[in-house]
């Protein structure tokens, strides 16, 4: 389907505490604030920011994903917020060369949104889901040329993949996975999210399966932080904030997993320019869980510039 078609149906996407996020970034309604979102996805965050900012503001949306922009510009039409929202296609790490294109200095605030979008995991031509098949592909941007998760999975060696799957799934079986892909790929490669998923559940014993999340949940996982280079992205992105944000500025940040939570965490604190907000994270309160079951694991995490800096 063409992405002018999957525009037209709106996206799936339920942004996750959308309300607070606004509240959090932009302090003064209509003060004409300038934001950035790093991860426009559908295009649900920055519509609540641009609601919020204001005639005289500007809310900047960046994704990777080609699609998932033209979802968002067509939310953004649909929402006569044409004026105040302009997109970019670009990672976020190079939130401030578009900001030097754009002439701006400084942004009153910054909103990162980790993870993927609902309606990534819904097309199955992308190859994220672990529970429909499609080609094993999981690339935020399709057209860039790194490595497909077909290619880490077919391409690495055992040691290598178990490494993997240990340090960005936090899988504990990670050996024995590693070495069953390996075993399997010696008589046909794996190209189909359904053959590694099958795999994956083969692998790992009934009886101590980690709780009830399906087990190919973590390489799933694994595989999509290392396609698309995630941690190196966000730790950039955490790293370049500060001098971003004018004075009393904001950035808020919501993660999916322990990984990124602990990596968010971290870099706030160590950075003395920044006043960590939120000493524990907030979370979603159940009624939003109920409408959305994915913001039960969503963590936010907010910082303030300190207002005496320049
Ligand atoms: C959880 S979704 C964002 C949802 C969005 N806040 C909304 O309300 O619809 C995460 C988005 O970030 C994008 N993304 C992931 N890594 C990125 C990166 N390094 N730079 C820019 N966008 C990225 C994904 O393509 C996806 O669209």
């Amino acid at each position: 389907m063409s992405f002018k078609k999957k525009a037209a149906m709106g996206s799936l996407h339920i942004p996750v505490l959308a309300d607070e996020v606004a509240l959090q970034l932009v302090r003064r309604e209509g003060a004409g604030s300038i934001i950035v979102d790093g991860t426009v996805g559908g295009g649900g965050h920055t519509l609540a920011l641009a609601r919020r900012v204001g005639a005289g503001g500007r809310v900047i949306g960046l994704d990777r994903d080609p699609a998932m922009l033209a979802l968002a510009e067509s939310a953004v039409k649909a929402s006569g917020s044409s004026s105040l929202v302009t997109l970019f296609h670009v990672a976020y790490r190079e939130m401030r060369r578009v900001l030097d294109e754009l002439r701006i200095d400084r942004v009153d605030g910054i909103l990162l949104d980790l993870g993927l979008s609902s309606d990534q995991l819904a097309w199955e031509y992308r190859g994220f889901s672990l529970s429909t098949d499609g080609p094993l592909d999981m690339r935020f941007d399709p057209h860039e040329a790194s490595p497909t998760a077909t290619e880490l999975v077919n391409q690495l060696r055992e040691d290598e993949l178990a490494q993997l799957f240990f340090d960005f799934g936090e899988e504990r079986f990670s050996r024995r996975i590693a070495r069953r892909i390996v075993e399997y790929r010696q008589h046909e490669s794996i190209r189909r999210t359904g053959q590694l998923a099958d795999l994956v559940r083969r692998s790992v014993p009934g009886r101590t399966r980690q709780g009830s999340i399906d087990p190919a949940t973590r390489v799933f996982q694994a595989l999509r932080i290392a396609v698309n280079d995630e941690f190196s992205q966000l730790d950039a992105a955490l790293q370049a904030i500060p001098e971003m944000l004018v004075p009393g500025g904001r950035a808020a940040v919501i993660s999916f997993h322990s990984l990124e939570d602990r990596r968010i965490k971290r870099a706030f604190k160590a950075n003395q320019k920044l006043i960590v907000l939120t000493k524990k994270p907030v979370t979603a309160m159940a009624q939003e869980v109920a409408v959305n079951p994915r913001a039960r694991s969503a963590k936010l995490r907010v910082v303030e510039k300190c207002p005496n800096l320049l």
